[in-house]
């Protein structure tokens, strides 16, 4: 019978036996994966895993700063980068998904394999691969149709050369978590919702500009603190707000007001494969719209996505 106890014990001695006393580079993200793997491969080899965790300007409000102290709180040896201007300025003017994808894929690689760089002999790369990544990627890759080109799997270890620690590739989400609570990881991580790799940048439809995503980011706090002070944050699956392409006109006392509308979207889902939208009480709906209406400057409508996948997809991009 598999246990998160047994599994623990098995993975750190196999990595300490695997790596030895060598060196492994990681990059986090802020999500469950990557922090479970990263605190097992700290629980064998210690400080000699070497953690990165990038600010691609496209996180949550006060996320990078949080999700940072909270690392350096669980002992991990890490390192915030800042790149934000770096992505803003790659991004600037491009509205198409993929190509944003492809942008932040690439601008990704290039700012890990940078600071990786200015680390010395450095032999292992670590990463939170779980079996449903290895999964989909091979259909990603494969003669299938690409519907979204997801960069959570690929890319970093062929272009490095460096052998591969995954502790959680035959792992399920499930697992992870249960995991994650055997070394003691903090709710913070493992009660979150997913998010994507690529960020509020497919939460923006068409073009971004920093603007836009403080304009966002401003309106999903609300949105997400609105769901855990409801007490509905864990009972959906995944939530998020996104920001649409459209002005539309409104009144804010006696002024007209020409400006941008936020959808919604909470999903109720196991898997993320399919998913339905989630019947969240009209109160609540009514006091987001309100709170985020009159606090966010720039937003004058809120509408609630009521679409399941399939046919709809979870994000808009
Ligand atoms: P969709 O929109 O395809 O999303 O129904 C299913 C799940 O995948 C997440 N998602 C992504 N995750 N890179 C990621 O790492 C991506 O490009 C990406 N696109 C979607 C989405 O948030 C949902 O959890």
């Amino acid at each position: 019978d598999w246990t998160p106890a047994a599994f623990v014990e098995e993975t750190i001695e196999r990595i300490r036996k695997e790596v030895g006393d060598k060196k492994v580079v990681m990059a986090l993200s802020g999500g469950v994966d990557s922090t479970v793997a990263a605190e097992l491969i700290h629980k064998a080899i210690g400080s000699n895993l070497y953690c990165v965790f990038v600010d691609n300007g496209l996180l949550r409000k006060d996320e990078f700063e949080t999700v940072l102290d909270s690392y350096k709180h669980m002992g991990l040896n890490v390192k915030g980068v800042n790149a934000r201007d770096l992505f803003y300025g790659e991004l600037a003017g491009v509205s198409d998904p993929e190509q944003k994808r492809k942008i932040i894929g690439r601008l990704f690689i290039e700012v890990f394999q940078q600071e990786s760089s200015l680390l010395k002999d450095i032999s292992f790369l670590g990463q939170g691969t779980i079996y449903p990544d290895v999964i989909e990627s091979v259909s990603v890759n494969g003669p299938s149709v690409t519907i979204k080109s997801h960069h959570n799997v690929g890319g970093l270890p062929e272009k490095m050369n460096m052998k591969l620690v995954e502790p959680l590739r035959f792992l399920f989400k499930d697992e992870v978590r249960r995991v994650g609570r055997e070394i003691g990881i903090s709710d913070i991580f493992l009660g979150r919702h997913p998010f994507p790799g690529p960020g509020l940048a497919i939460r923006i439809l068409g073009e971004i500009t920093p603007e836009k995503v403080a304009m966002l980011q401003e309106a999903d706090a609300i949105y997400i603190e609105g769901l855990r002070e409801a007490e509905l944050y864990d009972k959906v699956w995944q939530a998020g707000t996104i920001l649409l392409p459209v002005q539309s006109v409104g009144v804010m006392g006696d002024e007209r007001t020409y400006e941008f509308t936020v959808a919604l979207r909470a999903v109720t889902s196991t898997d993320g494969m399919t998913a339905d939208w989630a019947h969240l009480p009209y109160e609540f709906l009514a006091k987001m719209s309100n709170d985020i209406i009159n606090k966010v400057k720039g937003i004058n409508r809120v509408v609630y996505d009521i679409s399941s996948k399939p046919p709809a997809t979870i994000e808009w991009e």
